[in-house]
């Protein structure tokens, strides 16, 4: 992954607001980096741009050797499902599916035959460490359990690329230990992992850290 002078900014009535300036950055495969920073500084958009969710306003990204910017809505919407993960403070799950079904979603939307979904969500939620509570409804799930469900379907796909804001933002401070702990088991077996925390404690598990101050990049970057 590399991001060449990557700009965001807001256009809002007289002002435009500049939230990402000149953030260039190289993401080996197999890397575990983490984002760091305070409050506002542009951690969450610089992670959107590298999923792919949202566009940046100038620069370059390649991503596996693809231009981004040159990819159609559609084809990048393609690759975000194909070939990124996401896990959010937030669990984001849908409360009326039980464990495994939340995990089946995204196969649903890439046509993948039932059984095979169900084959590999129930792989996926062992991996985690769930795969006697894979009917249960998020509801039924601690907190933790609910992250791991979310961990679970984030690698459902089989991503490339796994990006996590604040996984363990919503955790006390053993359950998102717990968290850190599967995510760099899946460092360990090759997933590339980007992951936004305020936690230097999470930071130290990191290959490198990045630190972020108001849209620029002060440490880092290479
Ligand atoms: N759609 C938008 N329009 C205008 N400004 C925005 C928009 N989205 C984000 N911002 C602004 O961009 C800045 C960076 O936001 P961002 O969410 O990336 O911060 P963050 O570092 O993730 O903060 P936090 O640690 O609180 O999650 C903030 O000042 C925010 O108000
Ligand atoms: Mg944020």
């Amino acid at each position: 992954m590399r991001l060449t002078n990557i700009n965001k900014t807001y256009a809002t009535g007289e002002f435009t607001l500049k939230i990402l300036q000149d953030i260039s950055l190289e993401v080996v495969e197999g890397e575990f980096v983490t984002i760091m920073g305070a409050s506002g500084s542009g951690k969450t958009t610089l992670l959107n741009i590298l999923g792919c969710l949202d566009r940046p306003s100038s620069g370059n990204y390649f991503f596996r050797g693809q231009a981004v910017e040159s990819l159609s809505d559609k084809e990048l919407s393609l690759l975000r499902k194909r070939d990124i993960g996401f896990v959010f403070q937030s669990f984001n799950l849908l409360p009326r599916l039980n464990a495994r079904r939340n995990v089946e979603l995204p196969l649903i939307y890439q046509e993948i035959p039932e059984s095979r979904r169900k084959e590999i969500a129930m792989q996926m939620l062992d991996r985690v460490g769930l795969g006697k509570k894979t009917e249960r409804l998020p509801g039924e799930l601690s907190g933790g359990e609910q992250q791991r469900v979310a961990i679970a379907r984030a690698l459902a796909s089989q991503p490339a690329l796994l990006l996590a804001d604040e996984p363990t933002g919503n955790l006390d401070t053993k359950t998102g230990t717990e968290i850190m702990d599967i995510l760099r088991e899946l460092h360990q077996s090759g997933i590339t992992i980007i992951m936004v925390t305020h936690s230097p404690e999470m930071s130290t598990h990191a290959d490198r850290t990045i630190i972020i101050r108001d849209g620029q990049i002060v440490e880092g970057s290479d």
